[in-house]
């Protein structure tokens, strides 16, 4: 079986983590004996410059019918028109594809706790996913107004669009050590009071899962002080962006975080968590495992290459604890510098 894979680079670093990457796919195909074909397409800031919008028809018909998106990042200074931004085509391409799960992983490995900017002995086996709702919230709540004197977001959330997402959260939960903190505003907000109940009744259906809400500000903070008691966290989706970047830096830096996106049925997309970074662009500098562990997860869920996968982010983390990494790292070592490692080590 060959599997269909749409390359979206974008911009600032985002071509060069994905060419390094789709070269170590290539590698692993030939050790591992799997076929795929490629398509690379223009996404973002590129595709306003080519094509005058960020998700062209062409980009989305190709990721409609691919079987998995690789995706690097979007954005930069150079694409400052409020009313057509790079940004826009990450939202629309969520929205059209429905990629209303995220999941976002943070891990501190053996050997890698040093690296954290928390105490070694505070972040020490921290292992939680961070599961966000993607398609719904104040990112997508109509009405929305913008003007010279006022301006207007609507937060809104459905009971359906709640319980598919709590779904998601349980059945990770029930899979992991069966714990999922539920993380809202319900002290304030009436979409958290909802979010809450909903996430009540979806639990009488998990028994086996142990499940705690939080409030927002509260899990900010038990995240620096204790980040290793969570083990599934559920949120919607402007909380969800806030504390995935918090959480992403907990491990040493926000490059290394990965991500995975997915709908009720259809492509996956994978993604790093940073964004396109344009101060460093094009010098060599990014750090390539936020892309590479998402090229992991993407072998592992779209491709059904769980020892690929496996093995990719054993050497990654190796790299990590020999100090052969970027400077966002403490390491020393280039954009290529690393690739090379990943090659020869694998
Ligand atoms: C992310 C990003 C996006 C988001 C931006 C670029 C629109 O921060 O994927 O977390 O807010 O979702
Ligand atoms: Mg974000």
């Amino acid at each position: 079986m060959s599997y269909k894979i749409v390359a979206l680079p974008g911009d600032g670093i985002g071509p060069e983590i994905m060419n390094g990457s789709l070269a170590i796919l290539e590698h692993l195909s030939n050790a591992y004996n799997f076929e795929y074909e490629l398509e690379t397409h223009d996404f973002g800031g590129i595709a306003i410059d080519n094509y005058g919008e960020p998700l062209p028809f062409s980009t989305l018909d190709a990721c409609k019918k691919a079987d998995a998106i690789l995706l690097g990042a979007v954005g930069g200074p150079k694409w400052t028109d409020p009313n057509n931004r790079p940004e826009q085509g990450l939202l629309g391409i969520r929205k059209a594809l429905g990629l209303f799960a995220n999941i976002r992983p943070t891990t501190v490995t053996k050997g890698t706790s040093h690296l954290s900017p928390i105490k070694e002995e505070r972040v020490v086996g921290t292992d939680f996913v961070l599961v966000r709702e993607l398609t719904g919230g104040i990112y997508f709540g109509e009405p929305k107004k913008l003007n010279d004197n006022d301006a207007l977001d609507s937060l809104t959330y459905t009971r359906k669009e709640i319980e598919r997402i709590a779904k998601v959260a349980f059945d990770l939960a029930q899979k992991r050590q069966q714990k999922l903190t539920s993380v809202d505003k319900e002290n304030v907000l009436s979409s958290s009071k909802l979010w809450r109940n909903v996430i009540n009744d979806v639990a009488q259906s998990y028994p086996d899962v142990e499940v705690n809400h939080l409030l927002v500000d509260a899990c900010a903070m038990h995240l620096i002080t204790n980040p290793s008691q969570f083990d599934v966290i559920v949120t919607e989706n402007l909380f969800g962006d806030i504390l995935s970047d918090e959480s992403s830096v907990i491990p040493g830096s926000l490059g290394l975080s990965p991500s995975a996106s997915f709908s009720e049925q259809g492509p996956r997309l994978y993604e790093p968590i940073h964004g396109s970074a344009p101060d460093i662009a094009n010098q060599d500098k990014a750090n390539p495992f936020g892309m590479l562990l998402s090229v992991a997860m993407c072998l592992r869920e779209s491709l059904n290459e769980e020892t690929a996968a496996n093995h990719l982010e054993t050497v990654i983390y190796q790299l990590i604890k020999e100090g052969k990494t970027t400077r966002d790292l403490n390491g020393n070592y280039n954009t290529s510098e690393i690739f090379n490692f990943v090659k020869e080590n694998l």
